[in-house]
């Protein structure tokens, strides 16, 4: 059976304005959801062989799968997107791509931290539609409301509360969004935008 594991390299640190601190903590829930889907995999086969796959109990528990499987790779798409020192240069394809979309690159990123200032917990995606080549930010509400099949992640950001609670208050949001702006691992971004535009499967961690 498959077995989902932490990827330990996609941990982030020494960011600018998000503490090790945070990302410990906030690392911690990711190992949760890891250690979710472990456990949902595993329940949901044993379901099957004892022949409940088609009870109520067992469709419940398909839905939580999709919840925190959803909850795993969102946050490896987040920390993997994260990193202190590197900048959105007017050159790379991205940033001409969100250009083209929105004007500028002053413009994308206010449209970013503005969906990321929207009201609810969830995420703010920067996602490629590779069938048009057209860039957009969602906003996807929990894990799971809002993501769009086929659509290529191209910079996630988390904005549950618990993501900035070491470092700011409840009405921390903003500042943090500030701070994570500060920290994107631009190279990365390019990196997904790139290949995905050439037919290129992205993964999220290194094999
Ligand atoms: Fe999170």
């Amino acid at each position: 059976m498959y077995e989902y594991i932490v990827h330990e390299d996609l941990m982030p640190t020494g960011l600018e304005g998000i503490s090790d601190d945070q990302i410990q903590d906030h690392w911690g829930l990711y190992k949760g959801y890891v250690a979710q889907c472990n456990i949902l995999h595993k329940e949901l086969e044993e379901m099957r062989h004892a022949g409940k796959g088609g009870t109520p109990a067992y469709a419940d528990r398909r839905r939580r799968f999709g919840f925190e499987y959803a909850g795993m790779t969102l946050h490896e798409y987040y920390f993997g997107n994260l990193k202190a020192g590197t900048e959105l240069k007017g050159g790379t394809h991205f940033c001409r791509a969100v250009t083209a979309e929105f004007g500028s690159k002053k413009d994308w990123l206010e449209d970013f931290s503005n969906t990321g200032k929207t009201r609810g917990i969830g995420w703010a995606i920067c996602y490629l539609d590779p069938a048009t080549g057209q860039i957009n930010n969602h906003f996807v509400q929990l894990h799971e409301d809002g993501n769009i099949p086929g659509f290529v992640p191209l910079l996630v950001m988390d904005v549950f509360e618990h993501a900035y609670m070491v470092d700011h208050k409840a009405l921390g949001r903003p500042k943090y969004i500030e701070a994570f702006l500060r920290n994107v691992n631009w190279d990365i971004v390019e990196k997904r935008y790139s290949e995905a535009i050439h037919g290129k499967e992205f993964h999220r961690f290194a094999a």
